[in-house]
């Protein structure tokens, strides 16, 4: 099979936003405790933190972690996680029917982002609470002193301000499993509302209001419509979900999944530009797509705590898909798409980060270690920051239930002027064909390949664990050329590839 591209260095799309390779941190399951949060572990620092995530986060050069939840955050009081640990309350969360002993707060969360050295990003409960708490955790956060917050901040050991400025207005409000959960007008009043109390505090402040929780909910589109027509002028993103799945074993149709996600992005793209043109503004928004992930393989499992038939454990083990090797192809798609999007999609969170719907697992007192899809995260928030190119491609392809045609190929590229190099990602979404790749670079001076990473496994099931942490991971790839021009490369049936090419 053949397919030829054309990546001319000035078509481009977009400048691609760092803040694509966001990821997503919730006080649900393991993600906190045991997972960046361990004070009897081996590794732990002097605030208990994991040292080996620490490590494995690092590496990811993650630019912000968004926090508290997630679903989570409808029912949460901020406070609760402030001042001395032995003082905090033990409250049941009911988005997880699990406990929450409050041991990590705001203060712990903002130390382990500095240590692995990535930026917060905040949201406010808009489920059970408002304005009221938002304008007081904001105060908390930002004030420099001087006010009551600030100096309570001040007396719990944090002098400084965070000077946190990017915010989400709530989370998922669109979804009747959602704490608080509210319409269309109700909640694009109450953003409005919150929006407007917090620019008066900070008017830079980069705000997120709350988009469709995914594309099937019955209330997409005109969720997005309503909530900003109540919102427009008083934010700056609104904010898309989706969890890929193959609950049907139909990996055509699973990999397809990435052109559902850009169909997802297209619609809410023209409802921005519908708003903007009724409001006659001139004011803009993007989107914010800040949970995103596969997420299908361990819902069975979750039922009985989710349920609540287990009572209301304290950090069991909850939504630990442990992915396999047809979801590094997934993930890869999913990343290539947001690169492709790059002009409207301007942040995005992989969800999550660890243990939960994560690329990182841990076990209690023993190792941490990468999952499959950490390596597609990897190479995109390591090589994937510049222009994303307009490429050019032309590929067989088949018809799914996603979509008419959905190419064999998938491809991105981003070209990185300050470093002289044009990364290519590129999947191969076929089950038995090699597709020969030819890419025409034009306007680029003469180069050669630096680096060329391959991902593929004869079992689409294969998976990492703790014992066996390396059976799906990145190999140095073969057979690439670089002549007149062309590059030339040989994508195996269902492969996940990556080259940098100097130009
Ligand atoms: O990431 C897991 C959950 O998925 C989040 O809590 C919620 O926002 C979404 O439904």
């Amino acid at each position: 099979m053949q397919a030829s591209v054309i990546a001319n260095k000035d078509y481009t799309i977009s400048e691609i936003d760092d803040r694509v390779y966001g990821a997503f941190l919730e006080h649900l399951g393991r993600a906190i405790y045991e997972g960046i949060y361990e004070p009897e572990h081996p590794t732990a620092d002097a605030n208990g933190m994991r040292g080996d995530v620490i490590e494995l986060v690092k590496r990811l050069n993650v630019p912000f972690v968004r926090y508290p939840g997630g679903n989570f955050v409808s029912a949460y009081n901020w406070e609760d996680g402030i001042g001395p640990r032995d003082q905090r309350p033990v409250r049941l969360d009911l988005a997880w029917h699990t406990s929450e002993s409050n041991a990590v707060g705001i203060h712990e969360f903002a130390d382990w982002c500095a240590t692995v050295g990535t930026d917060m990003m905040l949201a406010v409960n808009l489920g059970s609470r408002g304005v009221d708490e938002a304008r007081n955790f904001l105060e908390y956060c930002n004030h420099p002193g001087g006010s009551y917050w600030s100096d309570l901040r001040i007396k719990n050991g944090r002098k400084d301000p965070w000077n946190v400025k990017l915010w989400c207005l709530g989370n998922e409000m669109d979804g009747p499993w959602q704490v608080g959960h509210k319409d269309a007008h109700e909640y694009g009043k109450l953003a409005a509302n919150t929006a407007r109390a917090m620019r008066m505090f900070d008017k830079s402040l980069e705000l997120v209001a709350c988009g469709s929780s995914n594309s099937d909910m019955v209330t997409y589109p005109d969720w997005e419509r309503i909530v900003l027509e109540h919102t427009f002028e008083h934010i700056d993103h609104i904010s898309l979900h989706m969890y890929f799945r193959n609950y049907e074993k139909n990996t055509a149709n699973y990999l397809a999944l990435s052109e559902k996600l850009d169909r997802y992005i297209d619609t809410i793209a023209a409802t921005i530009r519908y708003v903007q043109s009724k409001k006659k503004s001139r004011h803009k928004v993007f989107i914010s797509f800040d949970e995103w992930n596969v997420w299908y393989h361990s819902n069975q499992q979750d039922r009985a705590i989710r349920d609540g038939h287990q009572g209301w454990p304290h950090a069991p083990a909850l939504l630990e898909d442990i992915y396999n090797f047809e979801d590094v192809l997934m993930v890869g798609l999913a990343l290539n798409t947001f690169i492709r999007r790059s002009d409207v999609v301007k942040i995005a969170c992989i969800a999550q980060l660890v243990n939960v719907i994560a690329p990182i697992m841990t076990e209690r007192g023993g190792p941490a270690w990468a999952q499959t899809i950490y390596y597609p995260y990897y190479y995109a928030s390591i090589h994937g920051r510049g222009t994303a190119l307009q490429l050019q491609v032309k590929s067989p392809g088949y018809e799914s239930v996603h979509a008419d045609h959905t190419p064999y190929l998938d491809i991105a590229g981003v070209h990185n002027e300050a470093t002289g190099i044009v990364t290519f990602f590129l999947i191969n979404r076929h089950s038995v064909e090699t597709i020969r790749t030819e890419v025409a670079l034009q306007g680029f001076t003469q180069g050669t390949i630096l680096e060329h990473k391959v991902m593929t496994h004869s079992n689409l099931e294969a998976v990492n664990t703790a014992t066996s942490q390396q059976e799906v991971a990145p190999r140095d790839g073969k057979g690439a050329a670089l002549t007149e021009g062309t590059l030339t490369i040989e994508l195996p049936p269902y492969s996940y590839q990556m080259v940098r090419v100097k130009v």
